[in-house]
């Protein structure tokens, strides 16, 4: 990473070298430096040897002991780089060979005690850090963090100028965007009743601008969406977020990948060498998920054909799926309840489970169910899953989907380490259904959204079968988190009418919603696609974070305050009325 602790940049009127830069080869040399007062240790009556703190480091400065600089004081401090006497060299600070002696001191501000620890290893209480987040930040673990952000922010940019992509900034007082979540409403002073609505994303403002032919659009975008926070959700958070005409998936893919593997190379030092491609089904069908964990390495089991005709009521599904959990036969009984439990709030009926153990004639099987499987089906499980003494089989009947999503879920509790945790592993999804579920009218919804083109070869398939329709849209994951998702956009008029309709949306209701774009789409739109992805989760896994919270500056709590500000808080009357409101008491 660059540190940016280049002295020559960071000279100013009132310093000429950073507190971290300082090192044997500036010896005898006069230097002013600035920053917070740190770790104070009194030597004697006269002298106190202080430890100076800026972004870039700690440096210890040798002054008066009567002069008064307390915990987090702000300093000038002027003196001369000498050797620290011998046996007091500090082998864990870049600097500590070193010292400032023959010290002037200006106090450029006082400070009261700070209310935690501000030395990084310090663990503190999360709901004091964000209360006094401006002293938070000034931890080396925040200050990395944010230079880790600003400089796959710097990444981006650069690499998405590279490949011609222009800088454009979009609304943030909009219209409703499609991509489904609840949105934040501003209220309009001029226009009483009605309301500006924050973007989920920039998504209809670029598909405007391939119409205006802008042909390759960025942004480093801030997106709003009002939706139930979690490691990975903020309400406000931050997409590179592109689109490009004239173009198809593969390209995307492209300008993406390459965009983030330069970041990765950039903050990392590592460049991993490609991004591989698996479509959904068989994200599904091997990991149970269409963000699959690539670092865990066990995948699910097709045990179907074992159990086709098989006497045992609870295998009597579709489909039969299985995982295996290497060294997990001890888990208790307790435990394998609780997973059951987790099963089944997933929507399966129930959850087999089977202890491999070594028994009398070979590997037999511990379980509740054992006594109604076949000798051929014992052994048949046995030799499909590779199981041995030691293991545990979980084992999930039903549809192919519901099955793999439930053993797909069991497998990221029980084996996905923290996000941040081990070498990233990157994987692109292709080929997702279009459609996913049904909506409360019964009608199919939207798996991406409402502007994505289907597959062309299942075009056919969108008044007959749409839910075996595939989509053009694709996401990137990492390390078992959804870093962004895109779609090639479908430009015709004909083929979005088709789509509307199979999504229950009426010609009268699409013009309402989405009139704007459907009529700027009659003057002449480009084939397009693009992209979306989350800065802020792929900073916190480069950063070693697994909350994003840590590497956004003022972030909101999980139920969405913001303890430093107080936000969100009641507002004047009087502006109440000036935007035509009027408050109303909650209802118990
Ligand atoms: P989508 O809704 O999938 O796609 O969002 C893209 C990416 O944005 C990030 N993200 C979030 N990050 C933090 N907090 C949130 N609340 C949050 N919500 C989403 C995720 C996600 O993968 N307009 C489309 C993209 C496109 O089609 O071009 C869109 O926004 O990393």
């Amino acid at each position: 990473m660059n540190e940016s602790t280049d002295v020559s940049r960071q000279a100013t009127t009132l310093r000429d070298a950073l507190c971290g830069s300082l090192r044997l080869e500036d010896i005898d040399q006069t230097v002013t430096v600035c920053g917070w007062v740190g770790r104070r240790r009194e030597h004697g009556e006269h002298l106190a040897f202080v430890d100076l703190r800026d972004h870039s480091g700690i440096i210890q400065c040798v002054i008066d002991g009567s002069v008064d600089v307390r915990s987090e004081y702000v300093l000038r401090v002027t003196g001369t780089i000498r050797h620290r006497p011998d046996g007091t060299v500090n082998d864990k600070l870049a600097t500590g060979e070193v010292e400032i002696g023959d010290c002037t001191v200006e106090v450029l501000s006082a400070a009261e005690p700070p209310p935690f620890s501000l030395e990084d290893r310090a663990e503190i209480d999360e709901q004091v850090r964000l209360r006094h987040r401006f002293l938070d930040l000034r931890r080396p673990r925040m200050q990395r963090n944010l230079r880790i952000r600003a400089g796959v922010n710097r990444a981006l940019r650069a690499a998405m100028d590279a490949q011609g992509f222009v800088e454009v900034e979009t609304p943030i007082l909009w219209a409703p965007t499609p991509e489904g979540s609840r949105e934040f409403a501003v209220p309009s002073r001029l226009h009483h009743g009605s309301f500006y609505v924050l973007p989920q994303s920039p998504q209809l403002a670029k598909q405007l601008l391939m119409v205006g032919g802008l042909d390759r659009y960025f942004q480093i975008a801030r997106c709003m969406r009002d939706e139930d926070l979690r490691a990975d959700r903020q309400f406000e958070f931050t997409q590179l977020d592109i689109e490009a005409s004239f173009v198809t998936q593969d390209d995307i893919l492209g300008f993406i990948s390459g965009a983030v593997l330069d970041a990765a190379e950039i903050v990392t030092g590592d460049r991993p060498t490609e991004i591989p491609v698996m479509t959904w089904h068989e994200a599904m069908d091997r990991y149970g998920s269409d963000k699959p964990d690539l670092r865990v390495p066990e995948q699910l089991i097709d045990l179907s054909e074992v159990f086709a005709d098989s006497e045992v009521r609870a295998f009597s599904a579709p489909v039969v799926k299985a995982l295996r959990l290497s060294g997990h036969s001890g888990m208790s009984r307790s435990m394998l309840d609780g997973l059951t439990e987790q099963a089944k709030l997933h929507g399966a009926k129930g959850l087999a489970w089977f202890r491999v153990l070594d028994g009398e004639d070979g590997l037999g099987l511990d379980s509740p169910l054992d006594r109604f499987l076949s000798d051929d089906e014992r052994s048949k499980v046995l030799a499909i899953t590779g199981a041995v003494a030691g293991d545990l089989l979980l084992m999930v009947a039903d549809e192919w989907r519901l099955a793999s999503e439930v053993l797909g879920t069991l497998r990221s509790t029980l084996l996905s380490p923290p996000v941040s945790e081990g070498a990233p592993h990157y994987l692109w999804v292709v080929d997702f259904p279009m459609f996913d579920g049904v909506d409360a009218a019964g009608n199919p919804s939207a798996a991406h959204h409402p502007f994505t083109m289907p597959h062309p070869d299942d075009l056919d398939l969108l008044e007959t079968d749409p839910h075996a329709v595939r989509s053009q849209a694709y996401d990137l994951v990492l390390n078992g988190w959804e870093l962004g998702s895109g779609s090639v956009r479908i430009h015709r008029s004909d083929i979005q009418s088709r789509v509307f309709r199979a999504l229950g949306i009426s010609d009268e209701d699409a013009e309402e919603r989405f009139g704007f774009l459907l009529g700027a789409f009659r003057y002449g739109a480009p084939p397009h696609a693009g992209f979306g992805m989350g800065i802020d989760r792929l900073v916190a896994i480069f950063a070693g974070e697994d909350n994003i919270r840590e590497v956004i500056a003022f972030p909101k709590t999980q139920s969405g305050t913001d303890l430093m500000t107080g936000a969100p808080a009641a507002i004047p009357a009087q502006n109440l009325l000036e935007l035509g409101l009027r408050p109303q008491p909650r209802e118990a």
